[in-house]
Formats: structure tokens, C-alpha cells, sequence
């Protein structure tokens, strides 16, 4: 049964910058509240008619290349979003289409915890034999969801895509994947118009669209439930935190990847953190992440990873990664 590696990895933030100073002059805040209780400086959002299948196309193609393989070859592409182009078509089809790249192509619909997800979906059908590459993408562009008349939301969120292709290999590159989700905390964290929430004129007039999140319901259960499947999915490999050279948490609040880092008792340099320049980009976060420490050089063959994802659902995901490409 052949495993799944990490081949290839990407990413794409789009040029524009939102800094907090900008934000001053637009809602009632500043820089200092948003820094001291968040961790974020800047984020970033894509241009005018930049879709978020445009921001996964770039990240995918980067990805691609880096695994030094051809559109022609990626045999599945599983795309996590919570801000897609449209309801349908799925944005994966969008990406696939900007790539050129054909073969079969879906969404996954687990907010935060979406690449998490996407990477149980890919690990499964390259184990299944379905596909021998597939690449995996997390895109958001979530200022489109976004009331930038909201101060508690509009200071919190960014855009940008991270694109990961896994291939068959011999040995595991993923090891162990904890995935939850608990739909009495549906409420809590919701966004865009749907069926629950048509978009009529006055649901539009009125914002229903918007994202909206009870902030510190939320906080609450990511100090809880980060730390719990963390220690669940490293007890699950047999490895102890001990053995993880890389802690990559989702990044939605400074202050929630601290308290996390304190409960595990994990040292603040193998935790990283790229919040201050990106907020959070939701299903984005993790790839994003990984393919910064890949860039800066502070990946080597054999170092474990564990990524943890949490997010609207509620929904929650670990997993751990065997590095098994060489230093970038
Ligand atoms: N600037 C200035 N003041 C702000 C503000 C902003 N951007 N946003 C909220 N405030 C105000 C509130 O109105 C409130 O004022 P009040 O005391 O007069 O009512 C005060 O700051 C405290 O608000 P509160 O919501 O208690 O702040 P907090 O410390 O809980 O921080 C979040 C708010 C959203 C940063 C925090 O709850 C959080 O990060 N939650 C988790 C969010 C998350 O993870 N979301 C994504 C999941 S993937």
C-alpha cells in the first residue's frame, strides 16, 4: 500500500498589504489593541478581480514546480476553502481550469481545519492507489466575506493560498491524522449566503453575508482542543512532543498559539508563528506556514512536523509529517 510524501510545496500572497494604521482610519481601533490582543500587524488582500481560485492556481503551479512535476501529471486535486468563488462550481474546477491541469477536482468544507482534512483525503487516495500525485491546496480570499465596518472581525482576517502535492512513496511522509468536528458549535462562526441564508436584497442590505464569530466562545475551545488532539496524534505515532522539531498551529490569535505552546510545554522556537504579517487566511494558514519554513531553509529530511488545525464547524484536525525532501 504506498504512502503519501510531501513532493512538492508552494505558496501566493497577493501584493496588497492592510496595515493597522490603515484600519485606524477606518473603524474604531488601534494598533496597539489589535497588536496586544491579536499578534497582527498587517494582512494581505487580493486585487480587484482576483478570485480565491486565482490565488490556489498560483500556489498550485508553484507547488507543481517545486515537485518538479507537470500539470499533466497531478492525478487529483482536493482544495480547502471557507471563502470560494462561488457555491458552484466548486473553486477547485476554477484552479484546475487556471493551471491546466484536468482530473478530478472538489472542494473541502472544513473552515480553518480544511488543509487538514484535504491532507486525510489525499493521504486515503493515494493509499487506495486513485491517484499518484495529488495536490492539495488551501485558498482564501476572506476579506471578500468580510464587513469592513466590523471592528471585531474585519481586523482578524487575510488572503492568500498554500499548495502541498503529495505523491505515492514507499515509506510515510504523513503518519497520523486525528480529524473531529462537533456541530453543536455551528453558530458560533459562520459566513457567506447559502441555503440556510438566501441572498435576497434586504438579506444583502442587512450584511447577512458577512462573516460573524462569537470571538471568545471560539478562543475558549481552540486553548481546549489544540492541545488535547496535539497530544493525541503525537501518542498516536508513538513519538513524544520531544520528537516534533516543528509545531505549525493555525494561526488565528497570537494569544490562542501561546496558551497552547504553554499547555504542551512546547519551547516558543519549535512553535511557528506567521500571524503578525498575514492574520488569519483560514484554510490557507497551514500550507502557507509550511512552505515558510521550507523557503527559510529550516527544513531538513527527517524532521517531524505537526500541524493542528481548528476552526467553524466547529471542526478540529492534526496531523504528523515526516519531512522527507531535502533542505530548500
Ligand atoms: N479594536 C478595538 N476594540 C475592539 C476591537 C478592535 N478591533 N474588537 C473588539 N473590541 C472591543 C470590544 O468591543 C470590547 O469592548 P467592550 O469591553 O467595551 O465591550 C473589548 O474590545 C474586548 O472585546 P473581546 O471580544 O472581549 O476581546 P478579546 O480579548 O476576546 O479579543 C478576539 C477578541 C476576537 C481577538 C478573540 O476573542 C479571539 O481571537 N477569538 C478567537 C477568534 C478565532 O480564533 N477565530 C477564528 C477561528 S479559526
Amino acid at each position: 500500500m504506498p504512502f503519501a510524501q510531501i513532493a512538492g510545496i508552494g505558496s501566493y500572497l497577493p501584493e496588497r498589504r492592510l496595515t493597522n494604521a490603515e484600519l485606524e482610519q477606518m473603524v474604531d481601533t488601534s494598533d496597539e489593541w489589535i497588536t496586544t490582543r491579536t499578534g497582527i500587524k498587517e494582512r494581505r488582500v487580493a486585487a480587484e478581480g482576483e478570485s480565491t481560485s486565482d490565488l490556489a492556481a498560483k500556489a498550485g503551479l508553484a507547488a507543481i514546480a517545486d515537485a518538479g512535476l507537470a500539470p499533466a501529471d497531478i492525478g487529483m486535486v482536493v482544495l480547502a476553502t471557507s471563502s470560494p468563488d462561488l457555491a458552484m462550481p466548486s473553486t477547485a474546477c476554477g484552479a484546475i481550469a487556471k493551471m491546466g491541469v484536468a482530473c478530478p477536482a472538489f472542494d473541502v468544507m472544513a473552515a480553518c481545519t480544511g488543509f487538514v482534512y484535504a491532507l486525510q483525503v489525499a493521504t486515503d487516495a493515494i493509499a487506495a492507489g486513485r491517484a499518484r500525485h495529488v495536490l492539495v491546496v488551501g485558498a482564501e480570499a476572506m476579506t471578500r466575506y468580510i464587513d469592513f465596518t466590523d471592528r471585531a472581525t474585519c481586523v482578524l482576517f487575510g488572503d492568500g493560498a498554500g499548495a502541498v502535492v503529495f505523491s505515492a512513496a514507499d515509506a510515510p511522509g504523513v503518519r497520523c491524522i486525528r480529524l473531529g468536528a462537533d456541530g453543536s458549535g455551528a453558530d458560533l462562526l459562520t459566513s457567506g449566503f447559502g441555503a440556510a441564508n438566501p441572498p435576497s436584497a434586504e438579506a444583502c442590505a442587512r450584511g447577512d453575508g458577512y462573516l460573524k464569530m462569537a470571538g471568545k466562545e471560539v478562543y475558549k475551545f481552540a486553548v481546549r482542543v489544540v492541545p488535547e488532539i496535539t497530544e493525541q496524534v503525537v501518542a498516536d505515532c508513538g513519538m513524544t512532543l520531544d520528537d516534533v522539531r516543528w509545531l505549525v498551529p493555525h494561526q488565528a490569535n497570537e494569544r490562542i498559539t501561546q496558551a497552547c505552546a504553554e499547555r504542551l510545554g512546547v519551547r516558543d522556537e519549535r512553535v511557528v508563528s506567521t500571524i503578525a504579517g498575514m492574520g488569519n487566511t483560514s484554510a490557507a494558514t497551514i500550507p502557507l506556514t509550511l512552505d515558510g519554513l521550507y523557503t527559510a531553509g529550516n527544513l531538513a529530511a527527517g524532521d517531524e512536523i505537526v500541524v493542528v488545525g481548528f476552526g467553524a464547524g466547529l471542526t478540529w484536525g492534526a496531523a504528523v509529517i515526516r519531512w522527507t525532501k531535502e533542505a530548500c
